[in-house]
């Protein structure tokens, strides 16, 4: 197999890197070239964390190597599945303009790859940013299928830097930073593989919703904070559920607290669960910086399968510029939130005496205690090489000293874009088990989990969260991306956003709202919450709409989106389903 790495580098610099050679001022065309990616899937044993577990390699590698592209770059991606399961790519983000059998959701745009088999996704990437791609089938995210896809901005769209610093310098160094963003993969990581999480979910009852260990670029290690550090992180929301219970040695909260009224045995849930830590060091992750660059890119990828973090450098504050791969006015914050499925761009001015920072990442939610590190690291020699970064939050995500926690609901779109007033459904949402594509047979969905839209149209979505103590939910939709148009407490008791709008005009955003692939909806501790998106019918085909967290996918929190049956896509003879004997 050809080194993926280098392959891909050198292609970018030689066909991305030309406009850099000519010139900030000198646009060029989109890119129409034809670039080509393959990979292969494996089933091995890899120590993520120093644990060896089985996983899904790619190329031989944990995460999946990194794609980069240019605006337009016309995509074929060949992968030959080698696991014993059945498998799928999902390009997360990558709106398929056109190609709505390259999505890579078995039962929906395709059959799963079976084993031995191989499949060619073709797709442009009509939109510049970062993405990444995942497996899309069963719970095979959380066995390792990940990989950071970045496509590089063609030199007609303009960036948002000015608003950052005006001076030429800063600029020259904030484009070059930019050209060589590099990703940082946040997720998570089990000592079980995803099936025999399945398998003990539907034994015992119990979800699973606590994990062994946060990884950044794919290194982590199992910590055990022991009780001492637990007790001391343990926060007041955390003590109005617990009650006199503690938190498990894994920082789990115990199982009998939260979950559901449906019947539960948990005499037989495996350790390592919900408890029972087995501590193990795995590769530290460092990345190092040049002072001399002045400022360096990172494309922070939400790819947990369940953990929703806290990120933060310390003694660096983040310029936020893009956010699921469209550029925002830069808002600046020593910390931010990483759902599942989001991804951030930030800028990070590299103005600091040379030395080493910690990175840090904590899980959010109540749930569970956990965290991870690992260094940025200045190139040059510290003058002070023992001195330990000042924290820049604790092992619960929350700020320390003075600090400006990123405010989504802030960020503003660069160039702001309006959404239609006139809207042709509203959908309060409620995952299809196709036999077949429904891509290719449409009308066999169950009607409750499908929703059909006419092309050219505009849809309102609004997701109730209507019991309380549940979790933010990272709704991802395939395709398009979409407007966040409101957000709030209590019922949602409208006909429409526009009835809504009338009795609660603050709780809506029409003028500049976020426009992103993935949005979460507020929690819901003590009573319902809701969320309204919207967007625009344009690309024929059957698309999922889904809970980002892995466990609530597989437990059903998903609905298809059957856009444009009026102009329902005609199937290339290579993607037809070929029919079973
Ligand atoms: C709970 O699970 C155990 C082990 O799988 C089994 O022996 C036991 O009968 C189950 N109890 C109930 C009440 O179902
Ligand atoms: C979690 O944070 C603590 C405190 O900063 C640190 O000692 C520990 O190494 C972190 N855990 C991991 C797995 O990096
Ligand atoms: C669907 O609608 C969009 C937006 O109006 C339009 O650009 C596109 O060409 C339409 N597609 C088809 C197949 O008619
Ligand atoms: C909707 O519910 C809220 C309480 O959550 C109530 O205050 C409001 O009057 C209701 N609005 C309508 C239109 O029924």
């Amino acid at each position: 197999m050809a080194p993926f790495h280098s392959f891909l580098s050198l292609l970018w610099l030689l066909l991305c890197g030309v406009a850099n050679a000519q010139g900030l001022d000198q646009p060029i065309a989109q890119s129409n070239k034809a670039v080509r990616f393959e990979i292969t899937l494996t089933w091995e044993e890899w120590s993520a964390t120093g644990a060896p577990r089985k996983m899904i390699l790619t190329n031989g590698q944990f995460p999946a190597p990194a794609l980069q592209l240019c605006q337009g770059d016309n995509v074929e991606f060949l992968v030959t599945n080698k696991l014993p399961v059945a498998s799928a790519v999902h390009f997360h983000g990558i709106s398929q303009t056109g190609t709505p059998w390259s999505d890579g959701v078995p039962g929906l745009s395709q059959k799963p790859i079976p084993p031995g088999g191989q499949f060619l996704y073709k797709w442009r990437a009509t939109e510049y940013g970062s993405y990444f791609y995942h497996a899309h089938s069963r719970g095979q995210v959380e066995d390792g299928l990940y990989g950071a896809i970045y496509i590089r901005p063609d030199d007609t769209i303009k960036r948002p830097f000015k608003l950052i610093a005006d001076d030429e310098n800063d600029l020259r160094a904030m484009r070059k930073a930019e050209d060589q963003t590099r990703p940082i993969i946040l997720s998570d990581w089990r000592q079980v593989t995803s099936e025999e999480m399945w398998r003990v979910q539907k034994e015992t009852g119990l979800e699973a919703y606590c994990v062994n260990a946060l990884l950044i670029n794919g290194k982590g290690s199992v910590n055990c904070l022991g009780e001492k550090a637990l007790d001391e992180a343990t926060t007041p929301e955390h003590r109005m559920i617990l009650g006199k219970q503690s938190l498990s040695d894994i920082g789990c909260m115990p199982p009998t607290l939260v979950q559901g009224d449906y019947p539960h045995n948990l005499t037989d849930v495996p350790s390592s669960f919900w408890s029972g830590c087995v501590p193990s060091q795995g590769a530290h992750e460092r990345v190092s910086v040049q002072p001399f660059d002045k400022y360096v890119s990172y494309d922070l990828i939400g790819a947990a399968g369940l953990a929703m973090t806290v990120f933060s450098i310390d003694e660096h504050p983040m310029w936020i510029y893009a956010v699921d791969g469209r550029y925002v006015e830069p808002a600046k914050a020593d910390s931010l939130i990483i759902a599942n499925g989001n991804r951030y761009s930030v800028l990070v001015a590299l103005d600091k005496p040379a030395g080493d920072y910690t990175i840090r990442v904590a899980n959010q939610g109540i749930n569970q205690i956990i965290n991870s590190t690992a260094v940025m690291s200045y190139t040059s020699p510290p003058k002070n090489p023992r001195r330990a970064s000042t924290p820049s939050i604790d092992i619960t995500g929350v700020p320390l000293g003075k600090h400006t926690v990123l405010n989504d609901n802030k960020l503003v779109p660069f160039p702001v874009e309006v959404p239609s007033q006139d809207v042709a459904q509203t959908h309060p949402p409620t995952l299809p088990r196709a036999r077949h594509p429904l891509l290719f047979h449409p009308d066999s969905g169950p009607k409750d989990l499908t929703i059909s839209t006419q092309n050219g149209t505009w849809v309102d979505l609004v997701f109730a969260a209507v019991r309380p103590l549940q979790p933010p939910h990272p709704f991802h939709k395939h395709s398009n991306k979409f407007f966040v148009i409101g957000a709030g407490d209590g019922e949602w008791n409208y006909t429409s956003v526009a009835d809504a709008v009338r009795h609660r005009p603050g709780d809506f955003n029409l003028k500049t709202p976020q426009i992103r692939d993935t949005a979460t909806t507020p929690p819901a501790a003590t009573g319902p919450t809701w969320m309204a998106i919207r967007y625009h019918v344009v690309n024929p085909g059957a698309f999922l709409l889904h809970c980002h967290i892995q466990v609530h996918l597989t437990g059903g929190m998903g609905v298809v989106l059957l856009d444009g049956v009026d102009e329902w896509p005609e199937i290339p003879e290579e993607y037809r389903e070929v029919e079973a004997l």
